[in-house]
């Protein structure tokens, strides 16, 4: 889902990539850009579950106000992947709830 090629801004060059892990997989993203467009690159919509209904989550508002978009950064529950950038080797993990990780079930 990257533009690499834009029709005004022309060729992506020089992109320079890091290595994130999601729920425990290796995945690329571009240096300096947000975890959030990372994910959504790799056509991963989902970031979190609700803590009642168990209901799924993704990007809402997209500049740091909703929370919808909480998920377990390096361990950390509850960090705003829309407004923090990726780096190299972080770990990121859909958030289940008020802040377990998926994968302790
Ligand atoms: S999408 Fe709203 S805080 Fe990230």
């Amino acid at each position: 889902m990257r533009v690499m090629n834009h029709p005004v801004l022309g060729e992506q060059k020089d992109i320079e990539w890091v290595t994130i892990i999601f729920n425990g997989k290796p995945m690329k993203a571009e240096k300096g850009e947000m975890i959030l467009a990372a994910l959504h690159a790799e056509n991963q919509i989902v970031n979190r579950y609700t803590a009642k209904r168990h209901e799924p989550r993704g990007i809402y508002c997209g500049i740091g106000q909703c929370t919808d978009c909480m998920m377990v950064v390096n361990g950390i529950p509850n960090v705003r992947t829309c407004i923090t950038p990726v780096e190299d080797g972080m770990t990121v993990e859909i958030q289940e709830g008020l802040g377990k990780w998926r994968g302790d079930k």
